[in-house]
């Protein structure tokens, strides 16, 4: 589906009224008078931010990787809606869809087989990272797409030297044209996650409210803790994201308290409710933010996201107890 704006939202992303923003249709349509238009698209967005000169601050490069070797905790979910949101409010991104699957290109509604450069050409070729990056229509906003010739990328980097540094080496010649590198990790426990890992600043973990997902935190802190004694790598900021809660549930109060009594450092205050609205996004190729702008989906991604961009999130808390 083509992602479209509605006037009353296309005018809140931009932080004017539906008023202000009559008057910057009439300036950008040379003052001729129309009927003001019903939609919006990503690239409107764009144009109209380039003339009112509204950009958020620029952010140094901070490179962030959505990570949990178990599937399902909404990686891909959160991912997007981060990655997505962060570009629609202005600023600079390029996702990176690591996962053979391509969950997180077609939910940006692009077919990934049809996509000629991978990462496995970055990687494994030496194409340019800027060459595999396709633009979207918010121009803000580019991805690199995976598809099946993804899967056998760890076999490919495993004969080659520096292996582990390969997806670093091949960010740097784009660091300074995005303020985020948002990295969409495949659950799966290999040279390319390795080389995500050695990618990324932050790291984002989202878990499900259950034993198992509690347990599988366990695995991912002894690889970042070998990352830096064997590689000399150390996240700048790890973050643990509690997604699909719903207090309704006894298993799912009891593990975000053990979430609470044994990372309190690192979980966010954030907790993604579960809301049916990311299935219904994804499978329409919309990200949640203009699928069900303002319902709870996109609130707790909007929450998520000033949270790690500050390290505050004041009252996520309270709306969730
Ligand atoms: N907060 C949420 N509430 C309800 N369903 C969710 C939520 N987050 C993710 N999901 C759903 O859970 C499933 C797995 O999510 P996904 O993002 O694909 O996980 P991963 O990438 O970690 O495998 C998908 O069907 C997705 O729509
Ligand atoms: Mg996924």
């Amino acid at each position: 589906m083509e992602i479209r704006y509605r006037r009353k939202h296309f005018a809140g992303v931009l932080g004017l009224s539906e008023s202000q923003l009559s008057e910057v249709d009439r300036r950008l349509n040379s003052g001729r008078e129309q009927e003001p238009p019903e939609f919006y698209t990503p690239g409107d967005l764009s144009a109209y931010r380039r003339a009112l000169g509204r950009h958020p601050t620029p952010q140094p490069l901070r490179r962030q990787l959505f990570l949990n070797f178990k599937g399902g905790t909404g990686k891909t979910s959160l991912s997007v809606a981060y990655a997505y949101r962060l570009a629609e409010m202005g600023h600079r991104v390029l996702l990176l869809d690591l996962d053979s699957q391509g969950h997180a290109t077609q939910h940006l509604g692009i077919d990934g087989e049809a996509c000629e450069l991978t990462l496995h050409d970055v990687l494994a070729h030496k194409v340019p990272i800027a060459e595999a990056a396709v633009s979207t229509s918010l121009a803000e906003f580019d991805l690199v797409p995976a598809n099946l010739g993804m899967s056998t990328i760890d076999m490919a980097l495993m004969p080659m030297a520096g292996r582990e540094y390969k997806l670093r080496k091949a960010l740097e010649p784009v660091s300074d044209r995005y303020e985020f590198v948002v990295m969409d990790a495949p659950p799966s426990f290999g040279l390319l996650n390795l080389n995500a890992l050695m990618a990324a600043d932050d790291l984002l973990v989202p878990v499900l409210p259950d034993f198992l997902s509690f347990h599988g935190l366990k695995l991912l802190f002894e690889t970042v803790a070998e990352l830096e004694e064997d590689l000399g790598h150390t996240m700048r900021r790890i973050h643990i994201i509690l997604n699909q809660y719903s207090p309704t549930t006894r298993i799912a109060r009891e593990a975000r308290r053990a979430l609470e009594d044994h990372y309190p450092e690192f979980l966010t205050q954030t907790i993604v409710r579960q809301s049916t609205k990311f299935a219904q996004a994804s499978s329409e190729g919309v990200p949640i933010c203009v699928f069900a702008p303002g319902r709870k989906g996109a609130e707790d991604v909007d929450s998520l996201i000033a949270e790690v961009l500050s390290g505050s999130s004041e009252g996520a808390k309270e709306r969730i107890s």
